[in-house]
C-alpha cells in the first residue's frame, strides 16, 4: 500500500480513464488527502464523479478545458480558498489526447496544434498557474509528493529508443509526449531550488478510451503501482522519468 500522505492533490481529466482511477484510488488510501480536486470539462457529463463528490465531502469538481488560460486561473483562486496558507501538495498532470491518427496522409496543423496545446503547453502553463501554492506547501529538506511535487502523466511512446523499433507513425501524439519530457527536465531544474519535485510517470498501457481494450493493464492494476511508484520519489527523482513499475528511463546521452 502507498505510504503517499499529501493533504491536497490537484488531477487533471479526472471524469474517466486513469484520473478518475487516481481519484477512487487517493479516496481509499488509509490516511486519504483531505482535498481531492479533480478536474473535468463538462461537470454536468461527468456522472461517476459528481456521484463520488456526492458521496465523500474530500472531493472538490473543478471545471476545467486545460486548453483555457480563464478556466487555469479560476481554478487557482478556487483551490487556494479551501487550501490556504498550507498551499497545494500534488499536482497530477493527467488530462491528455491521443487521435491515434497514423502516417502523413491524415495529418494536418491543427491536429499537431491541437496535441502540443493539450499535452505539452497545458500542463506547463497549469504547473507555472500553481506554482505559488506549490511553493507555500513546500519544505527544501523534504522533496517528496506528499510535500510539493508535480507528476505529468508521460508515456513510453515519448521515447525515441522505443518507438523506432515499431512500426509507429503517431506523429502527433508521440511528439507531444516526448515534447513534455523536455518540459519536465526544464520545469524540474528551475523549480529546484524552491523545494518542489518534478517528474514524469508513464502509467503503462491501460485500458482506457485511449488504451483501448487491448491494452495490458487494468486501471485498478496501474494505478496502485503508479502511487506506489510516487511515493518512493525524494530529492533525486526530480527531472527523471519514470515507469509505473518504478524503472527510470534516461533519456540523456552525453
Ligand atoms: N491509457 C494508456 O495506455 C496510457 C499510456 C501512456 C500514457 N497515458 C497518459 O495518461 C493520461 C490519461 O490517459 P487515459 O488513458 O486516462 O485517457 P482517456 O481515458 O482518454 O482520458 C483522457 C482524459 O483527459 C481529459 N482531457 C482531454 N482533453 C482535455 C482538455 N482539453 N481539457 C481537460 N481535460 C481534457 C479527458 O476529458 P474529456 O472526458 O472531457 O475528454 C479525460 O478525462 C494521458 O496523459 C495519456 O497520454 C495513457
Amino acid at each position: 500500500m502507498s505510504k503517499l500522505s499529501p493533504k491536497s492533490v490537484f488531477i487533471t481529466g479526472a471524469n474517466r480513464g486513469l484520473g478518475l482511477g487516481f481519484v477512487k484510488h487517493f479516496l481509499g488510501l488509509a490516511k486519504p488527502p483531505t482535498y481531492v480536486f479533480a478536474t473535468c470539462r463538462q461537470p454536468d457529463q461527468a456522472t461517476e464523479l459528481t456521484r463520488l463528490a456526492k458521496e465523500n465531502g474530500r472531493v472538490r469538481m473543478v471545471k476545467l478545458d486545460v486548453r483555457e488560460d480563464e478556466e487555469i486561473a479560476a481554478a487557482v483562486v478556487e483551490v487556494e480558498k479551501v487550501v490556504g496558507d498550507d498551499g497545494l501538495n500534488l499536482l497530477l498532470n493527467n488530462a491528455g489526447v491521443n487521435h491515434q491518427e497514423r502516417g502523413l496522409e491524415s495529418l494536418t496543423r491543427e491536429k499537431m496544434n491541437y496535441h502540443f496545446d493539450c499535452n505539452v503547453t497545458a500542463p506547463l502553463l497549469i504547473s507555472k498557474a500553481f506554482l505559488p501554492l506549490l511553493r507555500r506547501a513546500a519544505n527544501k529538506t523534504d522533496f517528496s509528493c506528499s510535500r510539493a511535487a508535480i507528476i505529468n502523466v508521460a508515456s513510453k511512446l515519448s521515447l525515441i529508443s522505443y518507438v523506432n523499433k515499431r512500426n509507429d507513425f503517431r506523429y502527433s501524439y508521440n511528439s507531444s509526449k516526448c515534447a513534455l519530457n523536455m518540459v519536465t527536465d526544464i520545469l524540474a531544474r528551475e523549480v529546484f531550488p524552491d523545494g518542489v519535485l518534478v517528474a514524469g510517470l508513464h502509467p503503462g498501457w491501460v485500458k482506457t478510451d485511449m488504451g483501448g481494450p487491448n491494452a495490458m493493464l487494468n486501471i485498478e492494476e496501474s494505478i496502485p503501482k503508479c502511487t506506489d511508484t510516487i511515493a518512493a520519489m525524494n530529492k533525486d527523482s526530480s527531472g527523471l522519468l519514470y515507469s509505473y513499475t518504478g524503472t527510470i528511463w534516461q533519456w540523456s546521452a552525453e
